[in-house]
């Protein structure tokens, strides 16, 4: 019986490089999944994660990328993920330590990403 090809463990372009705003994240759909793609930024890689806040499910491209931390922030109630979309902040946390000691369940789904030349691409491992 002949393996049975994957789709989902492949790698796809998803964005030409120059197409992106570093400033912005940036909405694309791949195999029917609807991503984002921003850069942290501490780095120098734009990231894909999947376009979905953890919190309420709200699309994290409808977001920004935080000027003091860097970090892509929910635009519905402030949320922020780091560049491995680990929850970093919540501004309604009254202690912040629930958030540092959750923070592994509070993430939102980052690909595999790389990029090649001037191509963006990911992989939809999830
Ligand atoms: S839906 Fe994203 S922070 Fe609430």
């Amino acid at each position: 019986m002949e393996p049975q090809f994957n789709f989902f463990q492949h790698w796809y372009p998803v964005s030409p490089v120059e197409d992106l705003d570093p400033n912005q994240p940036t909405p694309v759909t791949l195999l029917g999944l609807r991503l984002v793609i921003w850069k942290p930024k501490s780095s120098a890689d734009f990231r894909v994660f999947l376009d979905q806040c953890p919190h309420r499910l709200a699309p994290l491209s409808e977001g920004r990328i935080d000027e003091n931390t860097g970090n892509l922030m929910c635009s519905y109630h402030g949320w922020q993920f780091d560049e491995q979309g680990i929850c970093t902040h919540i501004p309604q946390a009254e202690n912040p330590e629930l958030v540092s000691k959750n923070q592994e369940n509070l993430c939102t789904v980052a690909l595999p990403t790389r990029q090649q030349q001037d191509l963006l691409g990911s992989n939809a491992i999830l």
